[in-house]
C-alpha cells in the first residue's frame, strides 16, 4: 500500500463547507423522523441493494449521517465512516453501539480533504451525500485517491432528471433550495463521478426520470 498522499488539485471552499456542516448539525435531531416515510417506502430497499454489492475487507462510507446504513453493512467488513457534522455523527455513534458485532470506526472528516493515505480502502460507498458536498468532484477525487486500484465506488444519489424540460426547472430552483436546505437538487452526479476519474460500470435509475440512481464505478489501474 502506498503511503504517499496526493493532495487535491484545489482546496475546498471554507464558507460553503461551514454552511453544509451547520445545515446538518441543525437537522440532526429531526433527520431520522423526516426521512421515515421515504425510508419505509424505498430507501431501505435501495440501501439493501447497494450494500449487497459492497465488498471489503476495508470499506469507506462517506457522509454516514445518523448511521442509517449501519444495519445493512455486510458481515465481515470493517467500515470507516466519516461525516462533516458532529451532531449527525453523535447519532451514528448511538446507532453503531447497537451493532457490537460490526467493526465500525466513526470519524469527523470532510469528504473533500480525506485524512487517509492513498489506496487505503478496498471500496467506498455513499448514500445521498454528493448532493450536499460543496465541491462534489473534489470529494469524488478524494474517494478515488483513497480507494485501491480496481476498487469500486457505490453510490445512491438523487440528481438532475433526464427529461430536459424538468431538468431546466431543477436548475432554476437549485440556488433557492440550496440556500434553504444546503442541498443541491440538480447535480449531474454521473458526470461528476466520471470527471473525478472513476470508470462507470453501472448506472441504474431507481426513481422516475433517474431522479435517484444507483451508480457503481471502478478505479482504473494506474
Ligand atoms: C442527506 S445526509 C445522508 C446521510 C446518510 N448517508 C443517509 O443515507 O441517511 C448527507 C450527509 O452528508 C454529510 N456531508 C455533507 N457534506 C459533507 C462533506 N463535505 N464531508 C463529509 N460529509 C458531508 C452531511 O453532514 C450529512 O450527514
Amino acid at each position: 500500500m502506498s503511503t504517499v498522499l496526493q493532495h487535491p488539485t484545489h482546496s475546498p471552499d471554507p464558507e460553503a463547507t461551514a454552511f453544509a456542516r451547520k445545515a446538518y448539525d441543525r437537522l440532526a435531531g429531526r433527520y431520522d423522523l423526516l426521512e421515515l416515510p421515504m425510508e419505509w417506502l424505498a430507501f431501505r430497499r435501495w440501501r439493501r441493494r447497494l450494500w449487497g454489492r459492497v465488498k471489503g475487507p476495508r470499506v469507506l462510507e462517506i457522509g454516514v449521517g445518523t448511521g442509517k446504513n449501519i444495519p445493512f453493512y455486510p458481515a465481515g467488513v470493517a467500515v470507516t465512516a466519516i461525516d462533516l457534522s458532529p451532531r449527525m455523527l453523535e447519532r451514528a455513534r448511538r446507532r453503531a453501539a447497537r451493532y457490537p458485532d460490526r467493526t465500525i470506526e466513526l470519524l469527523e472528516m470532510d469528504a473533500q480533504t480525506l485524512h487517509f493515505p492513498d489506496n487505503t480502502f478496498d471500496e467506498a460507498a455513499a448514500t445521498f451525500v454528493f448532493c450536499s458536498v460543496p465541491d462534489p468532484v473534489l470529494g469524488l477525487k478524494e474517494a478515488l485517491r483513497v480507494t485501491k486500484p480496481s476498487g469500486r465506488l457505490h453510490l445512491l444519489e438523487h440528481m438532475r432528471v433526464h427529461p430536459e424540460r424538468i431538468g431546466r426547472w431543477m436548475d432554476r430552483l437549485d440556488p433557492l433550495i440550496y440556500r434553504l436546505t444546503g442541498v443541491h437538487i440538480a447535480r449531474r452526479t454521473v458526470d461528476n463521478v466520471q470527471r473525478a476519474g472513476w470508470v462507470l460500470e453501472e448506472v441504474t435509475d431507481l426513481a422516475p426520470g433517474g431522479l435517484v440512481r444507483h451508480i457503481v464505478a471502478r478505479k482504473p489501474q494506474p
